[in-house]
Formats: structure tokens, sequence, C-alpha cells
């Protein structure tokens, strides 16, 4: 087979907004190179609808205002340093997107700030309504197309990283492997560090507000080159998305709740002042929570979102995206219900890093939502992500300087890939299509808002089953993207089972309190502990 080689300074898998503003960093100290699987370059980024929290004002009371905040809604896990560099470092990188043309939205010379569940101000920015984004993804692609120093390779899936190891211990990471998606062949990217900023992997639920694309690839290539990866129980379920029998499970930002917005039960009732004084601003977590309660007292499969009391201008100038979407799916959200459940979203463990990215693996650095800073802790607050994209994704170019001085290592690692057969990319064999479709469906079940340890067990059951196909997958995408997701499914199972405590977003109706740990203690998994529970049957 033939494989193409490519070297550069620092390889980039994935170009949200955590990756493209690391690329930025990254090319003061050298060349750049951002692959994105799919030929579009998708990510979770541009999606993101309700905005970027924000001290904007740089005033001391203001940044301790949003700390306490990120930390109340985290329920005593978030690293407090790391939330402390979060809201600090915040408003210098929101200056910095000014300066490089971002439009956030204004009323004269003033920026509107929003309000979403568990701030206790109003502080998030937000641009083109609901399309804040695709903004700031825009603005940073445009920022570094003209940067000769980076290149963005769309359409390359990268499979694998390369790893130098001692015995079975990884010495540092010096590269990937990737599919090259339009030849369909393999190609070796050589680098003095890498950055994983592949984002989620939200596609393991049935239901889901994250793009195809969020299969968990930076998780299970971490894994597998033995990273350790912590707090994949905590998975936050955004209260509000589309559910309409044919349509995608579309966000309907909180920033809809934060205007006004009501929720109502199949009966057309308010219910959220039963469960929160905050009502309808209540935390994720429990807003989710609540609605699964009345889904089961209603036995209808969905709660209503209600705008009908608001402006009807106001609601279609204020969320354009949101409200052309409900339209196309038949739905006129100035004069109708629009029918909404609960949907995977976020997921707030990832691979374990420190405050500049840095993974246990030397020259392996984790950023944006496949990475675990501490900022999140077990509940993320609303509109957090983009700032720990901005702030750490800086940090992690300022870290990256310390590799420079590397050379670019070209050692044969190839041989560690187990793949069959050369398949086409677009195929799409059924056997992976089943297993993905059956491990959505046990996922959203058993791993979703409300779990339980034994309908947890099944899973792991069920999973030695489905992980068949992992043996020997042929070169196509969606093999290797069933395999990702098994690995993260794995993850977040054997985090879930341990954690025998309901704590934010790790609700066990089997164990409904928090343990009194003080503070609770971050959860490990690696390659080795999960091969032990899913491979050996070791529990
Ligand atoms: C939303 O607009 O509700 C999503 C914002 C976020 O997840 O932070």
């Amino acid at each position: 087979m033939d494989i193409t080689e490519f070297k550069t300074d620092f390889l980039i898998i994935g170009g949200g907004i955590a990756g493209l503003r690391a690329a930025i960093g990254a090319s003061r100290f050298g060349q750049v190179v951002i692959l994105n699987k799919g030929l579009k370059g998708e990510s979770s980024s541009e999606f993101a609808q309700g905005g970027i929290a924000a001290a904007l004002n740089e005033e001391p009371a203001e940044i301790q205002s949003h700390f306490e905040d990120t930390i109340i809604a985290g329920r005593g896990l978030c690293r407090e340093e790391a939330v402390r560099v979060l809201v600090s470092e915040g408003p210098r990188r929101i200056q910095e997107l000014l300066d490089w043309g971002v439009s956030f939205d204004k009323n004269g010379e003033q920026y509107i700030l929003a309000r979403e569940g568990a701030h206790s101000k109003n502080r998030i920015l937000r641009a083109r309504g609901d399309a804040t984004g695709n903004e700031i993804v825009k603005t940073l692609q445009r920022a570094i197309s003209t940067n000769e120093r980076i290149s963005i390779f769309n359409g390359y899936f990268t499979i694998d990283l390369l790893t130098s190891k001692s015995g079975e211990d990884p010495e540092f990471c010096f590269g990937a492997v990737a599919l090259d998606e339009e030849k369909h062949c393999l190609s070796r990217f050589y680098a003095k560090a890498v950055i994983l900023a592949t984002g989620g992997i939200g596609q393991v639920f049935r239901r889901t507000t994250n793009p195809p694309v969020a299969t968990g690839d930076g998780i299970a290539m971490a894994l597998k080159a033995g990273a350790e990866l912590e707090d994949m129980e905590f998975f936050q379920f955004h209260p509000t998305a589309l559910a309409l029998p044919g349509a995608p499970s579309f966000l309907l930002s909180e920033a809809i709740r934060g205007e006004g917005g009501q929720l109502r039960n199949a009966d057309g009732k308010r219910f959220m002042d039963r469960y929160h004084p905050d009502a309808e601003l209540a935390p994720r977590d429990l807003v989710s929570r609540a609605i699964i309660s009345e889904i089961r007292q209603t036995g209808v499969d969905h709660v209503f979102l209600d705008v009908t009391h608001l402006n009807p201008h106001f609601v279609r100038e204020r969320f354009p995206m949101i409200y052309a979407t409900c339209l196309h799916y038949g739905i006129d959200m100035v004069k109708q219900l629009v029918p909404v459940a609960p949907s995977a979203h976020y997921m707030m463990g990832g691979i374990k890093t420190d405050l500049f990215g840095r993974t246990n693996i030397p020259r392996l650095y984790a950023v944006g939502e496949v990475a675990s800073a501490g900022v999140h802790g077990a509940n993320r607050l609303a509109s957090n992500s983009l700032l720990e994209g901005l702030v750490y994704g800086a940090r992690v170019g300022d870290a990256i300087e310390a590799e420079a001085s590397h050379a670019v290592d070209s050692s044969d690692g190839i041989e560690d890939l187990k793949l069959g057969g050369m398949e086409d990319s677009i195929s799409w064999p059924e056997a992976y299509r089943s297993t993905q479709a059956m491990l959505k469906s046990a996922m959203w079940e058993h791993a979703g808002i409300i779990r339980q340890g034994p309908l947890l067990e099944t899973l792991v059951e069920s999973w030695r089953h489905w992980s068949e196909v992992l043996k020997s997958p042929p070169l196509s995408r969606p093999a290797l993207e069933t395999g990702n997701m098994l690995w993260a499914s794995a993850a977040l199972i054997q985090s879930a089972l341990e954690r025998r405590e309901s704590l934010g977003a790790h609700f066990r109706e089997d164990y409904p309190e928090p343990r009194t740990d003080d503070p609770p203690q971050h959860s490990l998994v690696n390659f080795k502990t999960l091969k032990a529970l899913f491979k050996e049957g070791g529990k």
C-alpha cells in the first residue's frame, strides 16, 4: 500500500476553536499542520449557539463572580486553579478575537450580554443572535488564512498516534497516521509534538446535539497510546433539543430560556418551579432530570418550550437560525409550542491534562472538549466551553515552544496498526451500522441521564459482543469510527460504574446522594483498566 509521508513541526488533530487557537500560537515556533476529518472540516464549535461567557470589563468582582458560578455548577469537582485561569485569561482572549474582527452583537455601542442557566448575571456574548460558534470559527480561520506557517488538510481522518514505546509504556508521541479520505490511502504525519483537539463523543448516544464527526476519535487514539482519561462519567445532557419524529435533535439554546422561554409538560403546565427556585434557569443537570421526571409522569416522550408569550419580532431577530430550523420542520415557534427533550451535548471529562494541555505522554497535548483540564467539574457552566477552547488553546500554543528543539522523528510505527482489507471509505458495512445503532440506543437508555449499576453492567456484557467488530477492521471511516465510539463508551461506562454516588451530571438511581468526600475525587481510566473490565471480564 502506498503511504504518503509528511513532516511538520507541530501536528494538530481537529480544527474547532481550540485547535485553531492553538495553531495560531504554535505557528510562532514552527510549521503547523491541522488535520480535519471530512472534506468540509466540520467541528462541534461551529454549532455552538448560546455564546461565550466572560467578564468582559476585567473587573475583579466580575471575574470572581464568573469563577464562583463555575465552581458552584461544577459541584466541587472543578480544579480551582484551572477555573481561575479560565476566568482571568478569558477577557484577554475575547479582546484578541475582537482585534481579529469577530463581531459580537451590540445594542448601540454596548455589547449585549445574555443569561443562561446557573449564571448569577448576564455575561454571555453572542454573535448573529444564535451563531456565536460559527462567527468565532470563521474569524479564526480568516486569521489563519494569511499565516503561511499553518496548513489545513481537510479530508484526513486520523486513525492512530505514533508513539515510541519502552516496553508497554509510551515514551513520547511523534506523529499520527491518517486515512486520506479522497485518495483512500494512508498518510503518516511526523511532528515534534501532537495536539489533540478532536472534540467530543456525543455520537455514542442515540440523541445528541453534536455533529456526526463527534465519534470520540481523540479519546480512542489517546487511550490506545497510553494516555489517562479522567471524569469520563460526567457527560452533560442539554435539556432542550428538538423532539420531532424524523428531525435531528437540534439544539434549542438555553439562551431562549434566558430570554424568558418557559418549559411546559404534556398537559401544558409549567413545572420547573416545582424542582428548583431558579425554575427554567436552574443548572442543566437539574433541568434535564426534571424533564425526564415529567416525561415519566405524563407518558409523553417530550415536554414543550414555549416562547409564544414573547414578542414575535424579538424572537425572530434574536434566534434567527433556531427560528428558521424549527420552521423548516413545521413549527413556527412564535405561534406554536416546540416539542423538546434532553440530548447528549458535552463531555466534561476527557484526556487528563495540566494547565498547559500536557498529557501524561511526553509531546502529546490535548485541548478543548477532548481534554480534561478540570474546568468543568461535574457540571459545565453554560457557555464556558468556547472560552475554554480559546484560553487553553492559547496556553497550549505557548507551551509548545518547549518542544521546538526536538528533531522530527520518522521511525516506523505503522506496523502497530492492525487493519483488515482495503475497503471503499464510503462503504458502510452492515455490521458496523448495526453495532452503532445498538450502542447508541443502549448508551442512551443505560448510561444516559439516569443510571443504575445493574444496567451499566449489562452494557459491559453487550460491549463484549459488539467488540467483535474491533478485530481487524477494514480501512473504512465508518468502521474505524465504530471502534472509536466503542472505546469512548467503554471509558464512560467504567467510570460511571465505579462512581457509586450522584454528583452533577452523573446521576445513579441506586446511589442518589453525593458521597461525603471533601472535595470529591476525580476518576481515572486508561487502556489497561478498560481492557481488564471489558475484554477479560476482570470484575
Ligand atoms: C446553548 O446555547 O444552550 C449551548 C451553550 C453551551 O452548551 O454552552
